[in-house]
């Protein structure tokens, strides 16, 4: 059997109040539409077409390889846009599934069980079903005596007996494509929003349509507004947590971690309340993380320990210590047993094995060798107003606190800095680089000061009396 989809994805979606066309939104970082490709994917479909309207230069341009779109402009309603994806998909499958870009919370398991059992009954058209207690604004499933699917009525078209059905049109149909297609062509737009509405095609295909009713009714849940995003959001974030636990991953407290659909992240690491892990961020076993940091399109290994930290871009490695308060600008680069302490500041800028950067640092365009260690607030000063210029610093090297490195600049290995120095020339292999003004003291300065000042004042008021 071959299968195609049919991705409705044409819509305003006027309630979101945004420039982004609705289905461009993101959840877990990836777009809604993209949640609804990954399903299908998952469902194992081969030929897959996107109908599209409103943003269709964004739209197409978020489409993954292999998906075709199909432009429907104006857009005349559900009926209409399925049959401009069907004239798109033209006659490779004998299976179509046709749903919404805005139900991102569809799983290909459901759509697998919708496809077998419209292969199983043989019917014209399969839809997805299901009983909610506040039936909306979704279409009312309106079954006769025998039990069968009659027709779906939209909710504004309905009278008060069909609004109080509470079975409802998921939006989700596996059907017969050549008998889908002459059905469509024989809907009206009679209706309050004189569209052509998909759903009206039922009664007119030739061929029984059954019903499939699914009993998580979360699955379903469209997105209309920002509220209804929020609500899926949460949804696929405890869908997304709970992967990771049963992965090995603790979090004491999960509803305070967000994390993105590929990240990935070993046995043993603990997710501490408020760290968001997002894009493709890769995280080893036996790690520590948070509480509070934000990590984004980074990679940890084993046994790292992460606080109160802002990390983009960067890759820390086995056994490093990073925070509270550092932030890992891109492509920071911590080897093994590297630390990055309290307010530092790290950007295009390597650490080697075992070095360290513990306190109040800027290290930028800068590399630091193995098991060296920068004392506190040291600067490496990489722009000269004009363009940026390289640190570099060798092995085992210990700076004094408060050095600047004027870059271009190149401390060889086993080099020493003293404290407060502007270094601005090369300090070779086992050297020592000081750069400061000398230190000058004045013996018995204050008692002199004081009496000075005391005469000053003796004088002022001596000739305030006269
Ligand atoms: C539709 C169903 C309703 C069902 C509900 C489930 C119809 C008429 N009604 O209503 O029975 O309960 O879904 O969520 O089908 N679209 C296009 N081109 C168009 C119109 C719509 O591509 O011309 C796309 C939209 O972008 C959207 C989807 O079709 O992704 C559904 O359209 P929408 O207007 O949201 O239909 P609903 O009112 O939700
Ligand atoms: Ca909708």
């Amino acid at each position: 059997m071959s299968v195609g989809a049919i991705v409705l994805a044409a819509g305003q979606g006027t309630r979101m109040r945004s420039r982004v066309p609705k289905v461009l939104h993101p959840l877990a970082g990836r777009t809604m539409l993209g949640w609804v490709l990954a399903a299908v994917a998952d469902a194992g479909v081969e030929h897959v077409v996107a109908v599209i309207g409103h943003g269709a230069d964004d739209v197409r341009a978020a489409l993954p390889e292999g998906v075709v779109p199909a432009v429907q402009d104006p857009q005349r309603g559900t009926g209409h846009a399925a049959q401009v994806g069907l004239d798109a998909l033209g006659q490779r499958c004998d299976t179509v599934l046709v749903l919404c870009g805005d139900t991102p919370l569809l799983t290909g398991e459901l759509l697998g069980r919708l496809l077998a059992a419209q292969g199983e009954s043989g019917a014209a058209l399969t839809v997805l079903t299901a009983e909610l207690d506040d039936p909306a604004a979704y279409g009312r499933v309106i079954r006769g005596t025998d039990g069968g699917v009659q027709r779906v009525i939209e909710a504004r078209d309905a009278t008060p007996q069909q609004l109080a059905v509470r079975e409802i049109n998921v939006g989700v149909y596996a059907a017969d494509p050549a008998g889908l297609r002459s059905a469509l062509d024989n809907v009206g737009s009679a209706n309050a929003q004189e569209e052509v509405y998909l759903p009206d095609a039922l009664p007119l295909l030739d061929g029984p349509v059954t019903a499939l009713p699914i009993d998580d009714p979360a699955v379903v849940l469209g997105i209309n507004t920002r509220v209804e995003l929020a609500a899926c959001e949460a949804v696929l974030q405890e869908r997304l947590r709970e992967e990771l636990m049963l992965g090995g991953v603790t979090m004491p407290d999960p509803a305070r971690v967000h994390v993105d659909v590929s990240v990935r992240v070993g046995p043993d690491t603990v997710l501490w309340p408020g760290t968001a892990l997002r894009g493709d961020t890769q995280i080893g076993a036996d790690c520590e993380i948070g509480p509070d940091v934000t990590m984004i399109d980074s990679a940890v290994g084993d046994g790292t320990t992460v606080v109160a930290s802002h990390v983009v871009e960067s890759e820390i490695g086995d056994g490093c210590e990073v925070g509270p308060y550092a932030r890992l600008r891109p492509d920071s680069r911590l080897a093994a047993g590297a630390r990055v302490g309290t307010y530092v500041e790290t950007k295009n800028a390597g650490l080697g094995p075992g070095a360290r950067v513990p306190h109040l640092s800027y290290i930028g365009d800068a590399e630091i060798g193995e098991y060296s260690n920068i004392g506190a607030g040291n600067i490496t000063a990489n722009y000269d107003g004009f363009r940026k210029h390289r640190t570099t610093i060798g092995a085992r090297v210990k700076t004094g606190s408060d050095c600047v490195f004027v870059a271009p600049v190149r401390l060889g290995d086993d080099v020493m800095t003293g404290a407060g120095s502007i270094i601005t020339d090369d300090v070779p292999d086992g050297s020592l680089g000081i750069a400061r003004a000398r230190q000058s003291v004045i013996e018995g300065f204050t008692a002199r000061a004081a009496a000075k000042a005391r005469r000053a004042a003796e004088e002022a008021s001596g000739e305030g009396q006269s």
